[in-house]
C-alpha cells in the first residue's frame, strides 16, 4: 500500500516538473439529436457542422475541446453551474438568453420552417392557430408557436428533441412541426418516403446561431471570437459550410 502511494506521489511530482500535467480541456455541451448540426454517428461519435466549426475555432484559438452530449432541457444551466464551459448546439442568440449567458459573434443564419404531411391543406403559419403543433421544448420554435397559440395552449405538443416531434408528425399525432429550417430539411431528406413537405412563412424572423459561454467568461469568449474571425477569414468556415449545405 505504502509503496504504491509513494510511486503515485513521485509520478505526479514528475509530471508536474516536466510540465506534462494536462492542459485544460474545455467541456462542450451539445444536444446531439439535431442533424446536420450535431448528431451521434454509428461509431458513437458526436459529429456535425457545429463540431467542425468549433474544432476549427479551437485549433485557431489554441484550446482543447471535448464534446459531451447534453439534453437540451437544462443545457444552459450547465454553463452557470460549471459542468460545461461552452455550449454549441445550433443555439439562436436571443435577447432573453443574452441575460443569462454570453454569446460569440454569430456563425450561422437560420429561420423557422413548418413541416406538415404531404397531403396537408395548410399553407401558412397563421393557420396553425387551431392545430396541434409539435415543437422541441424551450426552442425558438416553441417561442414562435407560443406567440400564436398562447403559452399554455394544450395544442402545443412539446418534445424533448426535434426528431421526436417530427416522428409524431409522421404518426399523425400533430398537424405540424415548427423547427429550425436546416434540421427540418435534413430530416425530410433522410426520410425520403416519409411524405412530409415544408411551408416557408415570411413572418418568421432571421435567427443567428452563437456559441455560448458562462456569463462573464470574457477570456474564453475572446478566444472563441478570434478563432471564429480567423476561420471566416481564411476560407475554412466556407469549406465547412459547403460540406454540409452545398453551395
Ligand atoms: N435554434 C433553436 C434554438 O436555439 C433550436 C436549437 C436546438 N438545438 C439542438 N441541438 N437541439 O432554440
Amino acid at each position: 500500500m505504502k509503496a504504491a502511494w509513494m510511486v503515485a506521489t513521485l509520478m505526479s511530482g514528475l509530471m508536474l516538473s516536466t510540465g506534462a500535467s494536462a492542459a485544460k480541456v474545455y467541456q462542450v455541451g451539445t444536444d446531439a439529436a439535431y442533424a446536420p448540426f450535431e448528431s451521434v454517428n454509428e461509431k458513437k461519435e458526436i459529429v456535425g457542422f457545429d463540431m467542425d466549426v468549433l474544432n476549427a475555432v479551437a485549433a485557431k484559438a489554441g484550446i482543447q475541446v471535448k464534446f459531451v452530449n447534453t439534453p437540451w432541457e437544462g443545457i444552459f444551466a450547465t454553463l452557470a453551474n460549471g459542468e460545461r464551459d461552452i455550449v454549441i448546439s445550433a443555439v439562436t442568440i436571443t435577447p432573453e438568453r443574452k441575460q443569462t449567458m454570453d454569446f460569440s459573434d454569430p456563425y450561422f443564419e437560420a429561420k423557422q420552417l413548418i413541416a406538415v404531411g404531404a397531403n396537408s391543406k395548410l399553407t401558412k403559419f397563421s393557420e396553425l392557430k387551431t392545430k396541434k403543433v409539435g415543437v422541441q421544448t424551450g426552442t425558438t420554435g416553441d417561442e414562435v408557436v407560443q406567440k400564436l397559440l398562447g403559452k399554455t395552449n394544450p395544442n402545443i405538443k412539446r418534445f424533448e428533441s426535434t426528431p421526436l416531434a417530427l416522428k409524431e408528425l409522421l404518426s399523425g399525432g400533430v398537424d405540424a412541426v415548427v423547427a429550425d429550417n436546416g434540421v427540418v430539411i435534413n430530416f425530410i431528406a433522410n426520410n425520403k418516403d416519409s411524405k412530409l413537405k415544408t411551408i416557408d412563412d415570411n413572418s418568421f424572423a432571421k435567427e443567428y446561431y452563437g456559441i455560448a459561454v458562462k456569463k462573464g467568461n470574457k477570456e474564453l469568449l475572446d478566444k472563441l471570437n478570434k478563432g471564429l474571425a480567423a476561420i471566416k477569414a481564411d476560407g475554412s468556415y466556407d469549406k465547412i459550410h459547403q460540406k454540409y449545405f452545398g453551395k
